[in-house]
């Protein structure tokens, strides 16, 4: 069809310059091991921090909740798309995360959109690392509000932010609880503290610390013994807690705002039973299960270390996400391709989701892997590393 040879340029462009990637398909379920074009390789670059995608209790309820309501909602959640078990769930997620209240998006990408264009106006100002995930980008490009960019995890450049914008009636501080790219954790109680001495408020986004960090996984705030004094944490479901959705943590009054203005929320269908019901027995799983956590931190620690002594270079991280660090965005494709034919599905990520000349290979170990995939995915990361001279 004529009409997008514009577009058809810039892919070709792409293609030209080795940046061109087809989606892949898996032909297995999620897991420490699944298929790809035929061939069985360590997943390496999955967000399935505790192997919930497949956890046997909440398949069972996500099963149980088909059988009872269906398999779709036919509505809003404003209009008649709030089920029971909507509202349950959100109790005992704001009970988990020590919060007033808590409120589901349809996922989280939409959560940071939701709530950061409805709740600030042109009397207001957001305050944002430079390295936050584009949703909150994409979330403060919709808003009206004034908006300050701090270098990142840079406490002087968030100070100096703060004092040039003492005029504006709201100051909304946002960062990535862990930054999802570089997984290194946020300086949350300095954030706090710089909040506090100039009245701002305080948001984090935990999609890659929900179910990690913090005690039974409540995230980076309660990692740092903050709660109570972030005003309003984000959140994924679609990580570690393993389906699917986005949260909002923090007071009725934000709930209930949100529930008015939300654009996502207001417009967009709910979730339906069966996504409900797992995330509500991934509560359950996440309280009752604590070795899921240690066994992930233990599988980091080791597979950290297996890197580092190959004499890879990994970058600031501090969580399960490793970034391996090439530099060139073509070598880091290549570098993925290589890993793959030697077993291993790691992907290449490069400009523009991470800075041009900061390529890399991203790692995510899980709580399912055991010591064989992951002294297995080591062995190939040596093969590949020394046939693309990325190591000696
Ligand atoms: C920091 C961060 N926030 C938000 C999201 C979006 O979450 P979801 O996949 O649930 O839309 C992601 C996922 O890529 C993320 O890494």
């Amino acid at each position: 069809m004529k009409g997008f040879e514009y577009l058809q340029e810039q892919l070709e462009d792409m293609k030209k310059e080795g940046t061109f990637r087809n989606l892949i398909p898996l032909e297995s379920a999620q897991g420490a091991r699944v298929t790809i074009k035929g061939k069985e390789v360590i997943q390496l670059s999955s967000n399935n921090y505790l192997g919930l995608t497949s956890h046997p209790r909440m398949e069972k309820a996500a099963e149980e909740a088909i059988e009872k309501y269906g398999v779709g909602t036919g509505s809003v959640r404003t209009i008649a798309g709030t089920l029971k078990m909507h509202e349950d769930y959100e109790r005992k997620l704001a009970e988990f995360k020590h919060t007033e209240a808590a409120l589901v998006f349809q996922s989280g990408f939409t959560t940071n959109q939701g709530v950061l264009s409805s709740i600030l106006t042109n009397d207001d100002v957001v305050i944002s690392d430079e390295l936050n995930h584009a949703s909150i980008i994409d979330g403060i490009r919709l808003t009206k509000a004034g908006r300050k960019i701090y270098k990142h995890v840079d406490m002087e450049s968030l100070e100096q932010a703060l004092k040039e914008t003492q005029e504006y009636r709201t100051r909304l501080v946002v960062t990535d609880g862990v930054f999802s790219m570089d997984g290194n954790i946020a300086p949350l109680p300095q954030i706090v503290e710089l909040a506090e001495k100039y009245d701002a408020l305080v948001m984090v986004d935990d999609a890659h610390a929900s179910g990690v960090l913090g005690e039974n996984g409540r995230g980076t705030v309660n990692h740092f013994g903050l709660d109570g004094r972030v005003h309003i944490q984000v959140g994924t479901l679609s990580k570690a807690i393993g389906v699917l959705g986005g949260y909002v943590a923090s007071t009725q009054t934000l709930k209930d705002y949100l529930i008015h203005k939300g654009r996502p929320f207001l417009f967009s269908t709910s979730h339906p039973p069966a996504v409900t019901a797992a995330c509500d027995a991934s509560i359950d799983v996440l309280l009752e299960e604590p070795e899921l956590i240690d066994k992930l931190w233990e599988n980091t620690k080791f597979f950290k270390n297996g890197l580092k002594e190959l004499g890879f270079d990994i970058g600031i991280s501090e969580t399960p996400i490793t970034p391996v660090m090439v530099g060139d965005d073509a070598l880091a494709h290549r570098f993925s391709d290589q890993l793959f034919e030697e077993g291993v599905f790691a992907q290449g990520i490069a400009f523009p989701t991470v800075q041009k000349g900061k390529a890399r290979v991203r790692t995510i170990v899980t709580a399912e892997h055991s010591r064989e995939d992951l002294q297995e995915a080591l062995n190939a990361f040596e093969q590949a590393g020394k046939k693309l001279k990325i190591i000696d």
